[in-house]
């Protein structure tokens, strides 16, 4: 299974995929969770200590080889095994998953991550899911579809919260990873609050789309935040821990 995270900012895209990689390994899947966002975060959702942040280098262009294909365009392909690249680029992070960061913003000036988002595109495309998990954690920009790093995945989830600008970025995500040809399209209502618990709902339904999971705001991971832990160690029985295991149900179900 390939999955990946999209929405609006500050959304949950991080604290979703990140809990939902820590519950797929928990339950015996074999997991690669690619941070995808230039200012990288998943590691502490997964609960890798600050020390651990730096290691783990970035899916550069120098990772692929590229060549004409017969109508004028280009092929890349990977400059060498994946084996080779996940074991020197990943970090071990808990529950056994193997970490990838697509890479840093260090340096200003330093020039768009267009063959960053590229090698992501060709990792994620040959990686053999027949036994692995691979979960993939997006910035809030849709550069992720627009330079098409997310082709390959089999399923895009959409992180949404009830308010208009939130469900609006959802709608035009949606229709990019759409047009992009990904098979499985879902909406993940997130810090669902009593009494908005239908707006997500209602919005999906008005514009067709799936409604996979509603989250609920779950305290535990603001908590968990201020310690700069993983939800999934903090409050493994949480609500909203629980309500990301439902997630994970319906995506292996
Ligand atoms: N279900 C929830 N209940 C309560 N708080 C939540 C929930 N989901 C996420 N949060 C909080 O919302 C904030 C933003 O979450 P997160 O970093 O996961 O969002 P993001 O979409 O990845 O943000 P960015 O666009 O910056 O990458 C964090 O403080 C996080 O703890
Ligand atoms: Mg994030």
């Amino acid at each position: 299974m390939k999955v990946a995270f999209a929405g609006k900012g500050g959304s949950g895209k991080t604290t979703v995929s990140g809990t939902t990689a820590r519950v797929l390994a928990d339950e015996g899947f074999d997991v690669i969770a690619i941070d995808g966002d230039a200012n990288p975060n998943l590691g502490t959702t997964l609960g890798l200590p600050r020390e651990s942040f730096d290691s783990g280098s970035p899916l550069t262009r120098d990772l692929l080889r590229v060549n004409g294909d017969n109508r004028g365009g280009s092929v890349s392909t990977l400059a060498k095994p994946l084996e080779e690249i996940i074991s020197e680029h990943s970090i071990l992070a808990p529950g056994g998953i193997t970490l990838l960061t697509m890479g840093r913003a260090e340096q200003a000036g330093s020039g768009c991550m267009c063959s960053n988002h590229a090698a992501v595109r060709v990792i994620i495309r040959e990686i053999d899911d027949s036994d692995k998990a691979v979960v993939l954690d997006m910035e809030a920009s849709p550069e992720h579809m627009t330079r098409a790093s997310t082709e390959h995945v089999e399923h895009m989830l959409l992180v949404a919260e009830a308010y208009f600008k939130s469900l609006e970025t959802a709608r035009r995500y949606h229709r990019l990873a759409t047009d992009l040809g990904i098979p499985n399209v879902s909406v993940v209502a997130n810090k669902v609050q009593p009494g908005d618990d239908n707006v997500v709902a209602e919005y999906c339904k008005a514009h067709g789309f799936d409604l996979i999971a509603s989250i609920p705001n779950e305290p535990k991971f603001a908590e968990a935040e201020r310690l700069g832990a993983a939800p999934f160690d903090v409050a493994p029985e949480s609500p909203g821990v629980l309500a990301i295991r439902g997630l994970v149900k319906e995506l292996t179900g």
